[in-house]
């Protein structure tokens, strides 16, 4: 049901060169909407976290259209200035993709939505990715998508890339309490380091 969502949804969908992987696409997104919890009907509801209030944060689905929309600029960048050969098939898929285990994820729970403790939405996504069909190289960039510092150490440009891209498309700042960078240290059980003497 959410795999017929995406064009409306992605409309950078048909930049995706290769038929294939954006039929990809698609089959991971019908995989995880049969496996799935059967509240998540609308794609645009789907928060980013049940923490994270879709009328403040955005959905899900904003946090994937910044990741297609920086990717159709940083893969021509990286040709141009770095000469790093990027695939954008791979990144505007794995933008599309990287957190759809989220509807596995997040289960609806005395009305309210929940996270499902110990799910690991980037190992299950890669999983998936794997089971669908998807070349290994966007599995890894999806399995490595979320910072765990030395226990998801990515293995190439994209995925590196990839990994940095994710925190950029989350709207959660210290102006408003906790910014992304202090709750990636938090979730990883490293503490926040006193911070240097203000400067006057
Ligand atoms: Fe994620
Ligand atoms: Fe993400």
């Amino acid at each position: 049901m959410l795999d017929r969502q995406l064009e409306r949804s992605f409309p950078d969908i048909s930049a995706i060169r290769d038929p294939n992987i954006r039929e990809l696409c698609h089959a991971q997104w019908r995989y995880v909407s049969a496996h799935g919890d059967p509240s998540h009907t609308d794609i645009e509801k789907l928060p980013i976290h049940p923490s994270l209030p879709v009328a403040r944060y955005g959905a899900l689905a904003s946090h994937v259209r910044g990741q297609m929309e920086i990717s159709k600029v940083l893969v021509p960048f990286a040709k141009r200035e770095w000469k790093v050969e990027l695939d954008l098939d791979h990144f505007l898929a794995c933008a599309l993709v990287h957190d759809s285990a989220k509807v596995i994820e997040f289960v609806g729970k005395d009305g309210e939505l929940v996270a499902t403790p110990g799910f690991d939405h980037a190992a299950e996504g890669a999983k998936i990715a794997l089971t669908v069909g998807f070349p290994k190289e966007v599995a890894h960039m999806i399995a490595v998508h979320t910072y765990l510092g030395p226990r998801r150490l990515p293995r190439t440009a994209a995925a590196q890339l990839f990994q940095f891209l994710d925190p950029i498309c989350l709207p959660v700042f210290p102006e408003g309490g906790k910014g992304a960078v202090e709750r990636h240290l938090e979730a990883n059980g490293w503490s926040v380091p006193p911070a240097p003497p203000a400067v006057a």
